[in-house]
């Protein structure tokens, strides 16, 4: 892009403070700067525009009611294993691993999938999803694809983590890795945010950024050149994940879902997880950050509270739904943020208070066009422990312990001494796993990583 060029499209935005500075750039400056405005997404950028003017976004409707669950009892959980392994032996499911956010509140300056969590050999939480995807390809004796979303902010080094550490025993090219969108802040007059008089504050658009970012890349073709049907979604801060659980892809099948999402009962009422709802006919979520106080207390006559399950970002997708979406516009989601901006003579404010605002997509905001949507309740002690704070709830502390526990738990099944430990996915992916070893050989110790 060249200077007249780029002047001309942010003039036509109402951008053009955007190089304002430009005569005191350097070229090397001058150069990354065009760069970031060849990159800018004008139609996104006025729809943030036209939702600051109206005031931050459009209230909901309706009142939000609390969607169904299902449990499985053991039949039913038989059954949807028997379908989710034969999905798996098919060779139609992919995993699709979202990590392209920045972990701030961890305080960890690499990609968060790059955190070391294992208690005993010290591994990476990338260490556990790609052992469980290796141990699924094997026991299934297929291909499992793994997807990775990535941003700007982390994209190299998690590249070079995966070589580094020779892609955990994957074969490199079931691994694809995809780049998401990053986007402005805007102040409230609407105008970008300039963070150094040649550069603008750019953030990753929001996990929601996946299915454009999935279709951009080649992804989706990618998975559809493979025959997958059935697209395994987590998050990377959860080590405990059961990726690609035959029972919860088995369920999503019998059912036709276009999607389907785990939950649990969450911890207290306040805890930081998303409902799945019913509103004005239609199924959608709504962020831990939007129920109001008395919503997240509500409780039943029979003391439950009414809003008792979280969504914890597990889902399966069916492809064509997937593909569906990938060019729908999602709708933006606004936060207030503390955003170092350029002042008019180009010194670099760090603001005590929000001044900008940041906008992200949510990928759970497709749930609205789906026509089937199936939501399972799980036991978050074997499948749910998030690395998310530095210290307290969701913090490395709590998610070793919890990872011990439930291998401690594998152990006591398999009527071994239950010891400090970490269990290597690809040794046992599960406890029935563990137990039939137990009883054909001497559990491998260097394996159990004791
Ligand atoms: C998220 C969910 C919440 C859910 C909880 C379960 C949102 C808005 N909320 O909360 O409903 O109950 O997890 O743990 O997601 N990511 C990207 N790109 C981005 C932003 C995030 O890839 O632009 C990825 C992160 O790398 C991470 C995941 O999405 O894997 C979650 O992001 P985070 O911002 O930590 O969400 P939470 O607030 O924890």
């Amino acid at each position: 892009m060249t200077f007249a060029h780029a002047t001309d499209v942010l003039n036509r935005h109402n951008q053009g403070h955007v190089l304002r500075f430009w005569e005191r750039l350097d070229a090397a400056a001058r150069e990354a700067l065009l760069a970031q405005v060849a990159t800018l997404d004008f139609e996104s950028i006025a729809r943030m525009r036209g939702m600051l003017a109206a005031g931050g976004g459009a209230a909901a409707a309706g009142a939000p009611e609390p969607a169904g669950v299902v449990t499985l009892n053991a039949t039913a959980r038989g059954a949807a294993i028997a379908r989710g392994e034969a999905e798996l032996r098919a060779g139609r499911v992919g995993v699709l691993l979202v990590a392209g956010g920045q972990g701030s509140r961890l305080g960890y300056d690499g990609p968060k999938g790059a955190y070391v969590i294992g208690p005993v050999s010290g591994a990476t939480l990338f260490y556990y999803h790609a052992r469980k995807v290796l141990a699924l390809a094997r026991r299934h004796g297929v291909r499992v694809p793994l997807y990775i979303m990535t941003s700007d902010t982390n994209d190299a080094a998690t590249r070079a983590h995966f070589e580094q550490h020779g892609f955990f025993g994957l074969p490199r090219e079931d691994v694809f890795f995809f780049m998401q969108g990053m986007w402005p802040a805007l102040d409230a007059e609407g105008r970008i945010i300039l963070d150094a008089p040649g550069h603008i504050f750019l953030s990753p658009d929001g996990h929601g950024g996946t299915l454009s970012a999935l279709a951009a890349s080649g992804g989706l073709a990618d998975m559809e050149r493979r025959g997958l049907t059935t697209i395994f979604y987590f998050q990377v801060d959860n080590p405990l994940v059961e990726v690609a659980d035959p029972a919860f892809i088995g369920l999503h099948l019998l059912e036709h879902a276009d999607i389907s999402i785990k939950v649990c009962a969450k911890r207290e009422p306040q805890e930081g997880l998303g409902v799945v709802v019913m509103r004005d006919g239609r199924c959608e979520m709504v962020e831990y950050s939007e129920l109001t106080d008395e919503q997240k207390n509500r409780r039943a006559p029979d003391g439950e509270l009414v809003f008792k399950y979280g969504s914890v970002a597990i889902h399966v997708f069916s492809l064509p739904f997937l593909k569906q979406e990938a060019i729908r516009p999602l709708p933006l989601h606004l936060a207030h943020k503390k955003i170092p901006f350029c002042a008019d003579d180009g010194t670099v404010v760090k603001p005590e208070a929000n001044t900008g605002y940041k906008f992200e997509k949510f990928i759970f905001d497709v749930l609205p066009d789906a026509k089937r949507v199936v939501t399972l309740a799980f036991d978050r002690a074997d499948e749910f422990s998030p690395v998310k704070n530095a210290t307290g709830p969701d913090s490395p502390e709590t998610c070793r312990r919890d990872l011990q526990a439930k291998w401690a738990r594998w152990l006591s099944a398999a009527g071994q001494p239950a010891l400090p430990l970490e269990i290597d996915p690809a040794y046992a992916l599960d406890a029935e796993e563990l137990r039939e070893k137990s009883k054909r050989e001497k559990l491998k110790t260097e394996m159990l990583k004791c």
